[in-house]
């Protein structure tokens, strides 16, 4: 059963590895070091791990970054300065502003504010606009991450048919704009979401079934084909009799699809370390290009 399962870590692992080789031979040529800001809005427990993790990758990686926590009353006018302070400044080449943000700060204003060229995230509209036009672009990092796996995993992609459960701005809508692009997967894609009327009879005929819908063990045996491959991006807290008082789990229904599938990503250890993978990548793309090296 074990090669069923898609090995995030491991792929991550792989990619950052190279990462941290390059980053030493920068440094070794006198080069200073990449760099992140990652700002953290109120406290939030999932995004404070979120962006603890980002943080720390960066370090082993032998990146500069730095984490700014506000307050939940900050006013947008107060993170719009930090932002603009960031876009002026030379050695940081990714702005990350982690989402959700409080209510009172317009989330697509501050996103705008991001200077395009550190856009890591990849939800500037300009980012967004070029990766539907097929441009080179940061393309955000879970979609991104979910692509390196499927290439790494080679699962045939063209003319395959890709469902998408969930049509968020972070990973159901560059999701779609990425896997129908002829040089990168060439899939005919669908996308569900609320208010589809009967979701089954769609993520029945995925060969690919990529669901991000933020409701735990949501998919189940009964709405997939025979050998499809899954691919979950849910990371959801639910109640557990452990010391936390909690654990992660999917979108999907593991123990239930498990025999039916050919492969699948599991929660933890799928998609969520490629994300991370991925934003270091994009950092690291920043770098060289602000450097002219690329
Ligand atoms: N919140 C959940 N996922 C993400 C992400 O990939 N980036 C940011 N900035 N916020 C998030």
């Amino acid at each position: 059963m074990i090669e069923k399962i898609i090995d995030g870590k491991k792929v991550s692992n792989e990619i950052k590895g190279n990462i941290k080789l390059e980053t030493e031979i920068m440094l070794s040529q006198g080069k200073r070091k990449p760099g992140l800001a990652l700002m953290i809005v109120g406290n939030n427990p999932a995004s404070e791990s979120y962006v603890t993790s980002k943080d720390k990758a960066c370090k082993t990686l032998g990146f500069n970054s730095l984490i700014l926590r506000l307050p939940s009353d900050v006013t947008e006018n107060e993170v719009m300065d930090y932002i603009h302070n960031w876009n002026n400044d030379d050695t940081i080449d990714g702005i990350l502003i982690q989402l959700p943000l409080p209510k009172q700060i317009n989330e697509n204003r501050v996103i705008e504010e991001i200077n395009p060229e550190k856009d890591v995230d990849g939800f500037h509209p300009t980012s967004v606009g070029k990766l539907v036009i097929g441009l080179d672009c940061f393309v955000s990092c879970t979609p991104a991450g979910i692509i390196e796996l499927i290439k790494a995993y080679k699962v045939e992609t063209s003319g395959k048919h890709v469902v998408i459960v969930g049509r968020s701005n972070i990973v159901g809508k560059p999701i779609l704009n990425l896997f129908y692009q002829k040089n990168i997967a060439n899939s005919t894609v669908t996308i569900v979401h609320t208010g589809t009327k009967d979701m089954t009879e769609f993520t029945k005929q995925a060969d690919i079934l990529v669901v991000a819908i933020g409701v735990p063990n949501f998919i189940k045996a009964k709405d997939i084909k025979e050998g499809c491959v899954i691919i979950d991006v849910g990371i959801n807290r639910v109640d557990a009799n452990n010391e936390k008082g909690y654990k992660i789990c999917g979108d999907v229904d593991f123990e239930d699809v498990l025999e039916k599938v050919s492969l699948i990503t599991p929660v933890p250890g799928g998609v969520g370390p490629m994300t991370i993978a991925m934003l270091l990548s994009n950092t690291f793309k920043s770098y060289k290009k602000r450097l002219k090296l690329i």
